[in-house]
């Protein structure tokens, strides 16, 4: 610290000393000095300086934390590799995108990508995951880029969630150990007031098994009611009510199951249970009150 002969101006002791970092002080400029065992993230500060691939050669410590990237001739080569075509321009480089993410991320975060056009947030997020074993989740949203002329294009289900089937499927070369289990799923905009007569069983279904936190499953339309019992929890939606249905939760009461049961109108499938102690979630309320949150 800059000092007066054997008085220093500033000492440890000293109120609100962060005042004087950055300003001149006697012969010096005092500034701050944090240990890493200091802070409050064990995630490292982002780069934000990129060097192209081309020149890492120029990199003092390519351990360090400098984001080593490709271009754009990158990007739209690892697309012709994996559709065999040029199935999107503009891609982003998986090296610049797996960079970010691996620099930014815990194993087991999840990445939200909501302009995800190629879904090279997916590859990324899949290739960091196969280096470090880690569980990173992801959420890839795109539009379908549908227009007048072309109604029927679906960009997100073509090429966005094709692309991490391809990766999947892919089990040789450099593809080979990436992997991800993914729903494919639409969303379409429902009015709270209509849900009941506007939402279908196979919607509820999907956004009550994200909500218990359960891998999704389709919902088999020929049931009048689906259960989803592959965890450590139970779900029933019940569309309709029938004998097979009302012996189930029985079952499932006797057995003081963790179980979850939805109905359209739980007191009508209350009362058909009779004396059998079940509680029957509503399924509007549930999802209104959710989504409201
Ligand atoms: C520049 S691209 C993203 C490129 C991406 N980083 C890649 O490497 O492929 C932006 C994408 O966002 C999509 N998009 C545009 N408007 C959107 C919206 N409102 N919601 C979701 N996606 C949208 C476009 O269809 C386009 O595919």
């Amino acid at each position: 610290m800059p000092g007066s002969g054997n008085a220093p101006f500033l000492r440890p002791d000293l109120p609100d000393l962060d005042f004087w970092v950055g300003k001149k002080v006697g012969f010096g400029t005092p500034s701050l000095k944090r240990y890493k065992q200091e802070l409050k993230t064990p995630t490292q500060p982002l780069s934000s300086w990129i060097t192209p691939n081309f020149e890492k050669d120029t990199i003092p410590d390519p351990d360090g934390n400098d984001i080593i990237a490709g271009t754009n001739i990158e990007a739209a080569k690892t697309i012709k590799e994996i559709f065999g075509e040029k199935a999107f321009n503009y891609a982003k480089p998986v090296s610049l995108i797996r960079e970010l993410v691996r620099q930014s991320t815990s194993e087991d975060d999840l990445i939200l990508d909501f302009f995800a056009g190629s879904a090279t947030t997916a590859q990324a997020v899949m290739e960091v995951n196969a280096a470090d074993q880690g569980g990173r989740r992801f959420i890839m949203v795109s539009s379908s880029e549908a227009t007048a002329s072309e109604p029927d294009k679906n960009l997100c289900r073509d090429v966005t969630a094709e692309r991490i089937r391809r990766l999947n499927a892919v089990d040789t070369g450099k593809f080979a150990e990436l992997s991800a289990e993914f729903a494919y799923l639409r969303t379409r905009e429902i009015d709270f007031d209509a849900l009941n007569a506007e939402l279908d069983p196979a919607e509820a279904w999907t956004a009550l098994e994200a909500m218990h936190g359960l891998p999704l499953t389709v919902y088999d339309v020929k049931r009048g009611w689906n259960e989803h019992g592959r965890e450590d929890i139970t779900l029933i939606l019940a569309d309709r009510t029938d004998e097979e249905l009302l012996a189930r939760l029985q079952d499932l009461a006797a057995a003081r199951a963790n179980a979850f049961v939805y109905s359209w109108t739980p007191g009508q499938l209350k009362t058909a249970l009779g004396s059998v102690d079940f509680e029957i979630r509503p399924v509007r309320e549930t999802l209104v009150k959710r989504f409201q949150q």
